[in-house]
């Protein structure tokens, strides 16, 4: 019999903090419904107290999904647990994630306390939760880097205060494997009544170490793990949910066992990434382009003699389905809805139809729709709110002239045209826009070009880091024309900030 490793996804939280990343109410909802299909056990819906917009995400998430526990973050603060019980008064098992840090640094930096003071405010901050509800998961922040005889006193005080879950986060993403593991052992053997509660792992990237360490915490007793989508969080991230469900799928020799039915890993990824405009790196485990993609002879001659030569996991286990049909101008709406379906995407009819109508006009211009373009579609009505919108965009650049652009800008309903020089047909369009909007103090920070796939018709996503007035904007967008998609992402960030 396997032991049963519960997954705590916090796509929503820690993975929704990547600058760019921000999802609305309804996107969220989407992506908390795709967790719930795929099997998740925990979906931290997020930090209540941060913004009205967190706190009414936590509120509808609550309302929109049935068997996962809905998880809220505070700190160690009442008036935080006091907004994050509210936030959760619909859910079906709701439960409330409070800490504070436990490092010799954050104890002396963040908080200028003693050891004492911070297992005093540890174990009221635990009461006062417990108060709202029954499941409260307890994180010691930066606990990678806390001395493991204090951590393990911290942990016995608020299981004794009641806490069900205790999280042990390498915050930082410091530790090695051997080291984590060991900390979560000591824990197990020194912590009075730690079969009371729950060990989980929260494990970032910052070393590359996100997985080996969640898989060593795992080994060594933690029964739950904190993890994202995509691996997708700060800076380089947290440890992957589809990489650790894989591990124990393909290694039963742990005898550790998920709810994740990992079929549906692939179109989870790509609707993340999706609607995060955050690309799956091609060589990314698991859902990566090329994660299942032979280019070696020798690896290919093996490959079609018989597959477990050099394929440690049948790319159907995770959802990637070679024989998915290909869309193209002939689909019609039944096929692209199916696909839709596959993708996680369900659409009402009247969204359907627009979205199909986008799909003739790619189709026209592209040979093969494959999956991220028609997300992409999917995603395309992000910017029908938007103030400014580029109506009309033309260049002219090659070798031995000077690019020119002339655009159309449509402001609030006013029409304004605007033709501009530069170095390269970008430049040029981006200068035309400047002049448009008779503002041109912001400067590209960060440029991204990414072709979805391949082939020289097919779409290329744009992304933007635009600076202004001291604080960072993104853009983002997509087109087979990658000078339109460079000019509609310059467009689509100074919309978060140009207020007429
Ligand atoms: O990385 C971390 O320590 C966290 C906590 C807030 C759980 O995200
Ligand atoms: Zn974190």
């Amino acid at each position: 019999m396997s032991d049963r490793l519960f997954i705590f996804d916090t796509t929503l939280r820690d993975g929704e903090q990547v600058p760019g990343c921000q999802l609305n109410t309804v996107e969220k909802i989407q992506v908390a419904k795709a967790l719930e299909l795929l099997g998740v056990d925990v979906i931290e819906a997020g930090f209540p107290v941060s913004s009205p917009g967190d706190f009414n995400s936590v509120v509808e998430i609550s309302k929109a999904v049935t068997w996962p526990t809905i998880c809220a973050l505070t700190r160690a603060v009442e008036k935080d647990i006091d907004v994050a019980a509210e936030a959760l008064k619909f859910a079906k098992r709701g439960r409330i994630h409070t800490g504070i840090g436990t490092s010799d640094p954050h104890i002396k930096y963040k908080f200028n306390a003693t050891r004492e003071e911070i297992i005093e405010r540890a174990v009221a901050a635990t009461k006062y939760a417990r108060r709202y509800v029954d499941d409260v998961e307890f994180y010691c922040e930066d606990a990678g880097r806390t001395e493991n005889e204090y951590l393990a006193r911290v942990v016995e005080a608020v299981i004794k205060a009641g806490a069900t879950v205790v999280n042990i986060p390498d915050t930082t993403g410091y530790c090695l494997p051997d080291e984590y593991g060991a900390k979560i052992k000591y824990l197990m053997e020194h912590v009075d009544g730690i079969h009371k509660a729950v060990i989980s792992t929260h494990c970032h990237n910052d070393l590359g170490m996100a997985t080996a360490n969640t898989v060593q915490g795992v080994l060594n007793g933690a029964r739950q793990v904190e993890v994202t989508i995509n691996g997708i969080g700060e800076r380089a991230g947290n440890t992957s949910l589809e990489e650790v469900a894989m591990i124990f799928k393909s290694h039963k020799e742990c005898g550790i066992a998920t709810n994740i039915a990992t079929n549906k890993i692939y179109s989870t990824s790509r609707m993340v990434s999706s609607l995060m405009n955050m690309p799956v790196q091609p060589n990314k485990a698991i859902v990566g382009r090329n994660a299942f993609a032979h280019s070696s002879g020798i690896h290919q001659d093996g490959v079609l003699k018989n597959a477990q030569t050099y394929e440690i996991i049948n790319p159907k286990d995770v959802g990637i389905d070679d024989n998915a049909i290909v869309l193209t101008a002939r689909s019609g709406r039944a096929a692209l809805k199916h696909r839709l379906h596959v993708l996680g995407v369900e659409l009402e009819q009247e969204k359907l139809n627009k979205v199909y109508e986008e799909f003739l006009k790619l189709a026209d211009r592209k040979k093969d729709i494959n999956d991220d373009d028609v997300l992409m579609l999917v995603g395309k009505d992000r910017t029908a709110m938007h103030r400014i919108k580029l109506e009309y965009l033309q260049v002219t650049s090659g070798v031995g002239v000077q690019s020119v652009a002339s655009i159309c800008l449509n402001l609030s309903g006013v029409k304004r045209y605007e033709a501009a020089a530069g170095n390269g047909p970008v430049d040029a369009g981006i200068k035309a826009v400047k002049k448009a909007i008779c503002n041109s103090d912001m400067t590209i920070q960060e440029f991204l070009i990414q072709a979805i796939s391949k082939g020289s018709d097919d779409t290329g996503k744009v992304h933007m880091q635009v600076e202004y007035k001291g604080a960072v904007y993104y853009g983002f967008s997509a087109n087979t024309d990658i000078i339109a998609a460079s000019v509609e992402a310059f467009v689509d960030a100074i919309n978060k900030f140009i207020v007429e």
